[in-house]
């Protein structure tokens, strides 16, 4: 597989061409950027940490069925992934109601909700992201219905299947965000998930002491995200109890890698 050039560069990853014109490459950056944008920084390890536990999501989803664009993991910061479409939405999946839509809706803190609720935003950076409905989706041929009822079907598993499997590791999923493709797929129209699944783009709280294990630690100041992160992958196995990846650690393979290049 040779790496070709950019294709596109977002605020947490990069997408290079291959020689296969199915297939790109997605890299993962150490910046964080939070509220579109205004506030920026570099984590050292960041991308590391995503990369593998984005990894760790798809390869487990994609066994319970939900067809995602993950091929497989290249090295400690790239995948090979199937280059799809995106659809231009965010879809936002709250179980307990933190963040934006505490402000936005005066709802308190920490309100568990009764049923999971599935927010659509549109992907533009310059509007800030807005939230729109499913109407406006429909009206603006954004996406269409049948897209939409499969994405909602996909996203309800989704959901189900990450509750479970952080509730296993005494982490509960407070919400996350999920971006969808399109794809040919034997000559058929599909729609796939795309994008990454990691504490960036999670709301994870240990069950226990309600500690934030995502990117809220540096949205909100609090600090000591790579030991966060890094909590989240030994948790899940990712990272062995004995590897001890400290930031340094991690910082350490990370520059290691980029020598090398
Ligand atoms: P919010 O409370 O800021 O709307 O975020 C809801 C969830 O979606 C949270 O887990 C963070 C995630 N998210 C992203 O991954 N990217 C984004 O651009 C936004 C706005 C939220
Ligand atoms: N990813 C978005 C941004 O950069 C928002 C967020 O995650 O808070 O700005």
């Amino acid at each position: 597989m040779k790496k070709g050039k950019k294709l596109y560069e977002g605020k947490a990853k990069i997408i290079y061409a291959t020689n296969d014109k199915n297939l790109v490459i997605q890299y993962f950056k150490d910046d964080a950027t939070a509220f579109n944008n205004q506030k920026k920084t570099t984590i050292e390890g960041k991308g590391v940490l995503n990369n593998r536990i984005s990894e760790h999501i798809l390869s487990n989803l994609s066994q319970i069925g939900i067809k995602n664009h993950l091929v497989k993991r290249l090295n400690m910061r790239e995948q090979i992934i199937k280059l799809v479409e995106i659809i231009p939405i965010e879809f936002i999946v709250r179980n307990v109601a933190t963040g934006s839509i505490t402000k936005r809706l005066g709802i308190e803190d920490g309100t568990v909700l009764k049923e999971p609720l599935i927010e659509y935003c549109l992907k533009d950076d310059k509007l800030g992201d807005p939230l729109i409905s499913e109407e406006h989706i429909l009206a603006f041929d954004w996406a269409s219905k049948t897209e939409i009822d499969e994405v909602k079907k996909m996203i309800l598993r989704i959901n189900d299947f990450m509750i479970g499997m952080f509730r296993g590791v005494g982490i509960k999923l407070i919400d996350f965000k999920l971006e969808f493709g399109r794809i040919k797929i034997d000559g058929k129209n599909e729609v796939i998930l795309a994008d990454e699944i990691s504490p960036d783009t999670c709301r994870l709280w240990d069950s226990i002491t309600e500690k934030k294990l995502d990117k809220d630690r540096f949205r909100k100041d609090l600090g000591d995200l790579i030991p966060a992160y890094t909590e989240v992958a030994k948790r899940l196995g990712i990272l062995h109890e004995q590897s001890n990846v400290s930031a340094v650690n991690v910082t350490k393979l990370s520059s290691v890698k980029r020598k090398k290049k």
